[in-house]
């Protein structure tokens, strides 16, 4: 499932993102990359442990621990501290897949990624180009989202970026490790979530509800694991 995740930020936070951002010292962003990657990848990323990216990913997770969409869709057991990228100047990364399990730096840590997540910190019309593609069974996704808005995308995806001819396109990039692995169980669960929610509201206090709750949480319990 490819979901957009609205106003993850605000435009104050994004502001401060920016300033912050622009003010930091960016290496090239084939630190990160695998062996495969590494070849097709063309951008500008800040170091895992500048402190600037520590201070704004530590902003990101506690906006994302608070947003009831993305905790529905992810079912988060551990998010790699989000990273930052910058394309300019036909800065692109061609398709490829990102790798399973990532260690986080500088602890014995490891996640294995099952959803991927892409932050855009830089309004659509700001830069030509920079358009995230994700494909999936169902076709190519062109996603280029409002600043502060992010997409959640399952790693097992083949993705790339495309080159960015005017402006610079910033944002930040992460991963989850769900409590459910599998991308179709965690669907399910998700658009169980969302009827349920929905009817909680359109018909207050029906029974179903509570039935279709505890259903909810047996199938957790069945596919969960913590
Ligand atoms: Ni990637």
């Amino acid at each position: 499932m490819l979901l957009q995740i609205p106003d993850v930020l605000t435009s104050e936070q994004v502001a401060h993102a920016r300033y912050q951002l622009e003010t930091s010292k960016w290496v090239d962003g084939r630190v990160t990359a695998g062996y495969q990657s590494a070849l097709v990848k063309d951008n500008m990323q800040l170091p895992e442990d500048h402190p600037v990216a520590r201070e704004l990913g530590d902003m990101i997770l506690e906006s994302l621990q608070r947003n009831a969409l993305f905790v529905s869709a992810a079912l988060p057991l551990r998010v790699f501290p989000p990273l930052f990228n910058c394309y300019r100047g036909g800065h692109s990364f061609g398709n490829h897949v990102d790798n399973a399990i990532r260690q986080i730096k500088g602890t014995p840590l490891c996640i294995r990624t099952d959803l991927s997540a892409t932050l855009f910190l830089a309004e659509p019309d700001e830069y030509d180009g920079g358009e995230l593609q994700v494909e999936d069974t169902y076709g190519c996704h062109s996603v280029k989202l409002p600043a502060g808005h992010m997409v959640l995308y399952p790693s097992t995806s083949l993705h790339n970026v495309q080159p960015v001819t005017r402006g610079a396109r910033i944002a930040s990039f992460f991963w989850i490790q769900s409590m459910v692995r599998d991308d179709a169980e965690r669907t399910l669960l998700f658009d169980l979530d969302t009827a349920i929610q929905r009817l909680s509201l359109d018909i207050p206090d029906h029974p179903a509800a509570v039935q279709l709750t505890a259903v909810y949480h047996n199938l957790v319990r069945r596919w969960a694991h913590v």
